[in-house]
């Protein structure tokens, strides 16, 4: 456990901080280190979001302080870039690259290839007829194509296929969600995406991206749900190489919640390190409060979260942390899906390092200290 008196010290340094009038932008000097110098030498500390239009001069000042890569949190999805079949809207997504690159950032592309936010014209076939299989492969290779050859040497790596394997099943298959890309083409639709992707830009890194592939018992408020996907996940993972797909890593989107089996998650690393591939946490979060789910929608939360919530989230994220660290070589990135609990997807579940205000929660000098090799108590 973490000492309470620290984060009472700390809290009591913001207060006066703010007593002063200082703005929110004094949150990450107070913790004189950003986080990616805390890992400098061990891997990418990334955060989310469609920067940088919209964002406050303090949550810019934050992420030039915390971050050393980004993950477009939407505007690089097919619906956001390729809502019709002749039509681009590269606007967004070039605005952010150049202001990461203006500013030292790496850029991580999300996503490719998904059943999720994706318009449905990729699966509309001639005469009303769903989309054949011939023609939904043009399709999805000419998007892939376009958007990886647009970024070509200017986005590091990208998920090229997110969240392929369903819910619930025991692991002894793949158990592919019976999905728009999954049925308009069969199982071999990763493999592809994978080729085209490296065909349009070979120095890009390709990932596989999906969430509670760590776990084959992942629990939601008690009940078993998400069963098997880790077993899952090695099997289609073995299958890609075995089929020559340009697959660099997987990435094990992390969200996660105050329960959440850091045992579970340290095999599933070392399970994908054992394959020869690099693991990036790819989106991660971990809910103080409400539903605990990794899929879409996300419930509950919104009412106030106890001081003994947070220091068990400061703890769920120093253990995970310590996880990471100790497995440095094999971790690409770690990302958090947002800069704060009030640009996350899940805001009213609290599940980020940085409050709605923008301050430091107990979790963020948890995390620091593990950064700084004062590692912690299990
Ligand atoms: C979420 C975004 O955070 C939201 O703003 C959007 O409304 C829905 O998508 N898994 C993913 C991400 O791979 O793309 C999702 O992002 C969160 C779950």
């Amino acid at each position: 456990m973490k000492n309470p008196v620290v984060y009472a010290l700390v809290a009591c340094a913001l207060s006066l901080a703010n007593a002063h009038g200082q703005d929110t932008g004094s949150a990450t000097s107070v913790t004189n280190i950003g986080l990616k110098d805390a890992f400098a030498a061990k891997f990418l500390i990334g955060t989310a979001g469609d920067v940088p239009r919209g964002y406050s001069e303090a949550e810019v000042a934050n992420i030039k302080a915390n971050y050393n890569i980004i993950t477009p949190e939407n505007c690089m999805k097919p619906q956001s870039v390729h809502p019709s079949e002749d039509v681009f809207t590269w606007a967004t997504p070039d605005a952010l690259v150049k202001w990461c690159q203006d500013n030292n950032i790496k850029v991580w592309g999300h996503t490719l290839c998904w059943h999720a936010q994706t318009p449905g014209w990729f699966f509309q076939g001639t005469n009303g007829q769903p989309v054949t299989r011939e023609l939904a492969m043009a399709r999805l290779k000419s998007h892939i194509l376009a958007e990886v050859g647009h970024y070509k040497g200017r986005v590091y790596g990208w998920d090229v296929v997110n969240e392929a394997i369903d819910d619930r099943n025991g692991g002894q298959t793949e158990n592919l969600r019976n999905d728009s890309w999954f049925r308009a083409i069969g199982p071999d639709f990763l493999t592809l995406a994978f080729k085209w992707a490296h065909e349009a830009d070979p120095d890009a890194l390709l990932f596989y991206n999906d969430y509670n592939i760590d776990s084959d018992t992942n629990l939601d408020r008690g009940n078993p749900q998400y069963t098997g996907k880790h077993a899952s996940s090695m099997l289609l993972l073995k299958r890609l190489l075995q089929e020559g797909a340009p697959i660099n890593g997987v990435g094990i989107q992390g969200h996660w919640h105050l329960y959440t089996s850091i045992s579970d998650v340290e095999k599933a690393i070392t399970d994908y390190e054992s394959l020869g591939l690099k693991v990036s946490i790819s989106e991660l979060d971990v809910t103080a409060t409400g539903e605990n789910s990794g899929a879409f929608p996300t419930r509950g939360g919104g009412g106030p979260v106890s001081p003994e919530a947070l220091q068990q989230q400061a703890k769920v994220y120093a253990q995970l942390f310590d996880v990471f660290d100790r497995h440095a070589k094999t971790m690409s990135r770690v990302t958090l899906w947002g800069i704060s609990d009030r640009r996350s997807w899940r805001s009213g579940q609290r599940p980020l390092l940085f409050d709605a205000q923008l301050q430091p929660k107990p979790a963020l000098q948890a995390v620091l200290d593990v950064g700084a090799g004062k590692g912690m108590a299990h």
